[in-house]
Formats: structure tokens, sequence, C-alpha cells
């Protein structure tokens, strides 16, 4: 279909070759996902991650943040998105005050996200603050994927989306992370150069999204990558599509069709 080669091997992505992609200099092509056929095509494309990300609640449910998405929510699109990924490896966001409260409880939500969801790793954000229940999780053989720097569920905290600067406590977070067992890092609107560095001293593979080139991998919303839906997209998005403008031609050409009478035509009836 396309002449790019494929980013991913043949074979299922697990969390070890996120490992061994940041030893290979392999860099790690992750793409966020919320249902079935888009699973379907990330996956057939070679997708090394699929993210279900709780970015959902604004580009798939029309908020304006992520803090109203619940459990269940992550479970339903979980659920889509696995049962279609056949190679890329799953990773479930966990939502806001589903793993805050105690390790239990982030290991008990964690839990379901895998039997019900389907999701082969779970994502939390913080650093410090949640390497406790980082580590509950890890101890019961459910792989965790971290998100430290702009971490959109402390939207109010931070005083909006901000980029985050603050060096020596985004390198404290990132080693807090990676100490509690976590297999990656997402690392979130920070400058390039603190992004290159919190690369450089971790061993577990980072998953930059506006945290520059020097990252082991990066991850983009898949509403942003192919231009789907009439939100803000970020500076540092760049897109690969256009689904708006497919979807808009498409219609009008549909809508044209039916008002001229020539569609359906003979093809599209039964006899
Ligand atoms: O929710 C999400 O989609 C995310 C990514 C953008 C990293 O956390």
């Amino acid at each position: 279909m396309s002449s790019h080669p494929p980013p991913a091997t043949a074979k299922p992505f697990t969390v070890p070759d996120c490992l061994l992609a940041k030893q290979a200099g392999t860099k790690i092509v992750v793409v966020t996902s919320y249902d079935y056929p888009t699973s379907q095509i990330l996956d057939e494309a070679g997708v090394h991650i699929q993210l279900v990300g709780d970015s959902l609640g604004m580009v798939v449910q029309g908020n304006s943040h992520a803090l109203t998405v619940t459990l269940e929510d992550m479970i339903y699109h979980s659920a889509m998105v696995s049962r279609a990924a056949k190679r890329s490896l799953v990773v479930t966001d966990m939502p806001f005050m589903t793993y805050q409260i105690s390790p239990i409880q982030a290991l008990e939500n964690a839990g379901r996200l895998v039997q019900e969801g389907g999701a082969h790793a779970v994502k939390l954000e913080g650093g410090e603050r949640t390497a406790e229940a980082i580590a509950a999780i890890v101890a019961a053989d459910i792989p965790v994927m971290g998100h430290i720097g702009l971490t959109p569920q402390s939207l109010h905290r931070m005083g909006g989306f901000r980029v985050q600067r603050d060096e020596a406590r985004l390198l404290r977070d990132a080693q807090a992370v990676a100490a509690a067992g976590a297999f990656a890092i997402v690392v979130e609107g920070v400058p390039a150069s603190l992004g290159e560095k919190i690369t450089q001293k971790l061993a577990i593979p980072t998953i930059g999204i506006g945290a520059g080139a020097g990252c082991d991998g990066q991850v983009l919303v898949f509403h942003d990558l192919f231009q789907y839906g009439l939100g803000h997209r970020p500076k540092f998005v760049k897109s690969f599509g256009n689904l708006n403008q497919i979807i808009h031609e498409g219609v009008q050409a549909f809508a044209a069709e039916v008002q001229q009478g020539t569609f359906p035509g003979a093809g599209n009836v039964y006899s």
C-alpha cells in the first residue's frame, strides 16, 4: 500500500522488545488508538505500541480535558483496540482518580484494564508521587509505562497545558518511575534538550510527545496525526494526512449522487 518500510517487525512487539529497541537504537513508534477499525489499520501498518489514551476524553468525547474519563470508558475502548491488535503492544491509560488514592486501588484498577480491557500494560501519570502505585502494579506482573512532564491530568495544578521546565524535578521524577519498575516512560511537553538528557540518563526507553527528537520513540494522538476533528493542534504536532478533507469531500460526492439520483446505481441494488 505504501512505499515506506513498516516500522515494526512482523512479530508481536512485547514489553521486553521495548528495552531491546532502546539498546539497538531502534526508535519506537506509538500512536493513540480508541476503536477496532483504527486498531486494525495501525496494527497492519506495524505500529509498535497502540496507546489507548485518556485523550479520548477530548478527541472522541469532545470535552476540553480528560479529567471526566472513567475506568469504564477506558475498559470499553481498550477492549475494542485489543481485539484488533495482533502485533502492536496495547497500553491503556489509567484515568484520573483511578490510581491516586492508594497502591491497592491502583493495582485493582490496573487489573481490570488487563482482564476486562485486554491491555498488555497500563500507563500512569506522575513521577515521585506515583512510584508506590507503579511498584504495586509491577509486583503483580502488570507492566507499567510512566508519564512525566506535562501531565494532562495535572491541568489545574499546572494552570493549563504548559511546557514543564523544572529540570531537577523532572530528572528526579524520571529516576523514580524507572526505579519503581516501569518499562518505558512518556515524556511530554518539555524542552528538547531536557527530553534528550532524561533519555540519556535512563536505561528504559523514553517516548516523547513535544519533547524533541532525542527521545527513544515518539507518540502522537491519532486525531492530530491525521487531522481528524476540528480541534486545536499543538505546535509539536505534525500531520501526516487529512481525514477531515477526505470525509468532507466524500460526503459532498455522496450527497451529489443521492440528489442527482445516480446512487444507488445498478450495482448497488438487489434484484
Ligand atoms: O492520553 C494520551 O493520549 C496520552 C498521550 C498523548 C501520551 O497520554
